[in-house]
């Protein structure tokens, strides 16, 4: 048996595109439908509430595709709208937040665990809540590092101006010692090397993208709705404002061509309550 139906990926913007790269790269016979809410970013400057209504939006939109599974690659909206979404909806919905929490536990000798993102991301607490649940002696070390999106989008990966940044935020993070590090932002493995140097080679920095798609790989297979057929998969690629900025700066992020870019109005979409949707998938 085989599934092909696609899985749907939502953002807030361009970002989630890095962990559909990775899901493309371990899954190459899936399919994607991915929807980036560029009208509507950033998430991670706005109120828990309004992320929640967003997300939900963005899931019902994805959910007209038939898409199998829900992907939230927004940290900002995995953080504070997950629980509000598997609420709502039956089908599987993944975060980011759960699989680079396994990570970093994995990785930490020290048992400190550093996490840097969004505002939103970071106020919610949700990654220091479920990695002390996990492991009580844990000791977590936060800090939120907006410049970042910003620099990553612009393509300044590199040089003195990113390089400051790294430094100025990064700082907490050396003088609480930790020795893992989870990346808690769709942007943030663009970053990587530089923030890598600033960390010092000891210290083991997660990208969630990779765990993420881990994850996904392990889900389809545990609910039997893996794709299998062996034919080159088709893309699509959705966003709610200014395609073309879209397309330019994503095929930085996701390391390949997007085939088209398709912008939808999500306010005027026929999307207005989950009971309208008439599918089992919804609770
Ligand atoms: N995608 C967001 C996140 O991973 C970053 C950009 C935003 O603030 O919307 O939290």
């Amino acid at each position: 048996m085989s599934d092909t139906r696609p899985i749907g990926i939502f953002d807030s913007g361009v970002g989630g595109l890095t962990v559909v790269r990775e899901v493309l790269r371990r899954l190459p016979h899936e399919r994607v439908v991915y929807f980036g809410d560029t009208a509507r970013v950033p998430y991670g400057t706005k109120s828990n509430r309004v992320v929640q209504s967003f997300a939900v939006q963005d899931t019902l939109f994805l959910l007209r595709h038939d898409v199998k599974m829900i992907v939230v690659a927004c940290h900002t909206a995995s953080s504070v709208a997950l629980d509000h979404l598997t609420q709502l909806f039956r089908l599987p919905i993944l975060g980011v937040v759960e699989p680079g929490v396994s990570a970093a536990l994995k990785a930490t000798r020290n048992n400190r665990v550093g996490i840097i993102g969004t505002r939103g991301t970071i106020h919610s607490k949700t990654y220091e809540r479920l990695l002390k649940e996990r492991r009580k002696e844990v000791t977590v070390v936060a800090t939120a590092c907006p410049l970042f999106v910003p620099l990553a989008e612009e393509g300044w990966l590199d040089g003195e101006v990113v390089r400051m940044v790294a430094r100025i935020y990064l700082d907490s993070m050396i003088r609480g010692k930790v020795d893992s590090l989870i990346l808690g932002c769709t942007h943030y493995p663009l970053l990587f090397p530089v923030i890598q140097e600033q960390m010092g080679s000891e210290v083991v920095l997660i990208d969630s993208a990779e765990e993420m798609a881990a994850g996904v790989e392990e889900r389809l297979k545990k609910d039997g709705i893996e794709n299998r057929n062996s034919g080159p998969p088709e893309h699509t690629f959705y966003v709610s404002d200014i395609p073309h900025q879209f397309r330019e700066i994503g095929e930085r992020f996701l390391g390949r061509e997007m085939e088209s870019v398709t912008q939808v109005d999500l306010e005027s979409a026929d999307l207005i309550h989950p009971a309208e949707i008439h599918d089992a998938r919804v609770k």
